[in-house]
Order: structure tokens, then sequence, then C-alpha cells
């Protein structure tokens, strides 16, 4: 094909410039949200566990939970802000409540049904198993919270598809206890493999319902790194160095973490053709999270990777008989310096590198970019054509 007259006049690094720009466009989602319905765990709930169970099981309600940004105790599982805090500041609005704690007319910017310790799967299924899970406020019982609230939240018959259509859900990470439980008591990785694909038959189900009833975009987080938790690193503790990587995490463990973000990523990939006019957006949690154990100095986190702030002893000053919360743990002066909160939990700082790498870095497949300007110019685009 011959070249059009302009291109002379257009420089070569211009034309790749724009080309780039044209790809990144399609491969990018931006968008203006109003709203965020977060379904998930411990990583996600800002308060609902709390309101659930107020018992001296909830760690969380104790001191020095929220020291460094709310102060006292909410409910988050940890020193600060969640992911889903810093991306709600992200997009301007306000820090959604948690479900179980407020009432409807504050979910006008969406709504928090996360419980710390919730898993995918029906607890029945653990029971069964002889494993015993904290909580019973499963990714179908927070699904059922969802459509039951969902005709009070949209009083107008066309309210609903237009509010929905400018949420953000995000589903997840959730999982990660269905392997907390029994790994953590004991049993085989051969045994939590199996499980794999139940958990992610179920997240997919999940994401099903929620297009069903009206959702546009989701964010789907995978797995973290769970061999380089301090939990792990001290329970399941090995004397055989070739079990560590590199980094002194567990590479059996984070082999299994990467295990269920491949079929979770080939479920969402399937559910990207069934539902084309849907955003199924993946957030690699694990992958932004690996750099804080890569380069945990060069990223300021000078306290140690694999060491808690807040713990009661041991090499990974994580002690099960002096958790975080309880008599006999402390904690550091400076959670900023540390990656890990409780042994379980992470820092702000370090939800913080997590939500930065999601929202403006290489982190999300497709892209999300949020803000309202681009979003702006994007429908400007389709106007125009
Ligand atoms: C969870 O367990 C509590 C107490 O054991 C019970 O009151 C509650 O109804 C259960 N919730 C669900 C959703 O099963
Ligand atoms: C763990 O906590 C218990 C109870 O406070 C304490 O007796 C024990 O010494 C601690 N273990 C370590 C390794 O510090």
């Amino acid at each position: 094909m011959a070249s059009p007259s302009g291109s002379t006049i257009m420089s070569k690094p211009t034309l790749v410039t724009v080309l780039l720009l044209l790809l990144v466009q399609i491969n990018t989602i931006s968008g203006c949200y109003t709203s965020i319905f977060q379904f998930g765990d411990s990583l996600a709930d800002t308060g609902n566990l709390l309101a659930a169970r107020n018992d001296e099981h909830s760690f969380m309600r104790n001191y020095p939970y929220g020291e460094t940004f709310f102060k006292r105790p909410t409910g988050r599982c940890s020193d600060g802000r969640l992911i889903v805090d810093f991306i709600a500041e992200a997009l301007g609005i306000s820090l959604i409540p948690p479900y179980l704690r407020h009432s409807n007319q504050d979910f006008k910017q969406g709504v928090n049904f996360a419980v710390a310790g919730a898993t995918a799967l029906d607890i029945a299924v653990f029971e069964e198993k002889g494993v015993h899970a904290y909580t019973n406020y499963s990714l179908g019982v927070q699904l059922e919270w969802f459509k039951q609230l969902l005709p009070s939240l949209c009083a107008l018959p066309s309210g609903c598809k237009d509010m929905l259509s400018t949420s953000l859900f995000l589903v997840g990470e959730i999982g990660g206890n269905d392997y907390n439980y029994p790994f953590l008591q004991g049993k085989s990785v051969q045994e939590l493999r199996a499980i794999v694909p139940h958990v992610i038959d179920t997240i997919s189900s999940t994401i099903t319902e929620l297009i069903d009833e009206g959702a546009v975009t989701l964010m789907v987080p995978g797995n973290l790194p769970i061999g380089c938790s301090p939990s792990y690193l001290t329970v399941l503790q090995s004397q055989n160095k070739d079990d560590y990587d590199t980094n002194g995490c567990l590479s059996w463990l984070n082999e299994f973490s990467q295990f269920h973000n491949q079929l979770l990523q080939n479920e969402l990939n399937r559910l990207r053709e069934v539902h084309p006019h849907a955003t199924i957006i993946y957030a690699d949690y694990y992958n932004v999270a690996i750099e804080l154990y890569q380069f945990p100095n060069q990223l300021g986190f000078t306290g140690g990777a694999l060491t808690t702030c807040c713990g009661g002893g041991g090499p990974y000053n994580y002690n099960v008989s002096a958790k975080c919360g309880y008599q006999g743990s402390t904690a550091c002066v400076d959670p900023s310096l540390f990656v890990n909160w409780d042994g379980v939990h992470w820092t702000e700082r370090a939800y913080n590198h997590i939500a930065t790498g999601i929202l403006s870095g290489p982190f999300t497949t497709p892209r999300i970019i949020i803000g309202c300007v681009s979003s702006k110019s994007h429908n400007d685009d389709h106007s125009s054509s």
C-alpha cells in the first residue's frame, strides 16, 4: 500500500507514539466510577466481622490495629487503610462502609461486604474435612447480602442499571482462607490442589451472577505470595534450605498461589468471551507484592520484609501464643518500615504499594485507569465517531 503524503510530514517516532497510544487506549479501561462494591476477606474487611462478632477472638478490635491512620481499631486487619480504601481515595469517593454496620442511606457510594476469615467455598466443605473455619460469611453469603440490598439502592426503575454500570465491583481477593485454614491445620498440598478448581468455580459463578444483576466492570485479584507470609513461615518452617527461595519465602507455597492465579486467569479469559459487554479485570496482587520481598530496602521497607511489625517473638516475630492485639505482643515503632503487620496481614504502607501498582502500574489486565478525565475523553471519542 502506498503511504499517504501525510506520512512524510509525520516523523517516524511520532507515528510510533500514535500507534502506541492507540494500543494503550484499546487495552485500557478508564472510568469515572461513582461507587464500589467489595466482596472478600480480611484483606478488604473494613468492619464487618467486628460488627458481626465482637468477642475475645476478634483480634482486630484491639489496639494497635488502626494506630497509623484511623488512630483507633476500626475492624480493619492492619495498622491503617486497606487496598479498597486507597482505591476509593483514587476514585475521589468516601471510604465505603461495611454492610453489617451501616444502614442503606450510607451506601450511596457503595458497600463493603468483605468479612475477615471469609472463604470462597461454603464452610460446610471445610467442616466435612475436619478443618475449622474462623467465619461462616463465605462468598455465597456476601452475594446474597448484595442481592437483598440491591432493590433498596436503586429506587427508580432505571436507576439500577445506571448505578451498576458506573460501579466498580471488586471480587476478592477471595480464596486465600480456603487454603489458609487447611494448610495451617496440617492438610497436604496434594489435598489443597484438589480444591483449587472448586474455589475458582465459586469465584466464577459469583462473577456471572453479578454480571446478570447488572455489573459491568469487575476487578478480580489473584492470591498473594503466601510463602512469604510470616504465619506460614513460622508454622510450616523447614530445616531444608531448598524449600526456600532467594527472598527467604517458602517456594512450594508461592508455587501454590501461582497455581491458583493461573487457573483464575484461565477462567477469567473464558468469562470474557461469554460476557463480551462486561469488563473483567485481573489484578495481579502476586507480582506487585513480590516486589516487596525482592526489593524491600529500595522500597523503604528497611524493618524487614518477612518479620512482622506487631507480634510476640520468634524468628519472624509471629507467635501463635502471642498474636498482635493480645498480651505478650508488641508493635514496632514505625509500621511504615515493615511489609507485614501481624503475621497474616500487610501494613498500610504495603497495601498502598499494592494499590498503586494496581491503579497506576502494569499489574492489571486489561489496564485499569481510574479517573474522570480519561473517561470523559474516552466517551467524547465515542460520541464524535
Ligand atoms: C454464622 O454463625 C453464627 C454463629 O455461629 C450464626 O449466628 C450465623 O447465623 C451464621 N451465619 C451464616 C450465614 O451461616
Ligand atoms: C511466645 O509467646 C509466649 C506467650 O507470651 C511466650 O511464653 C513465648 O516465649 C513466646 N515465644 C517466643 C519464641 O518468643
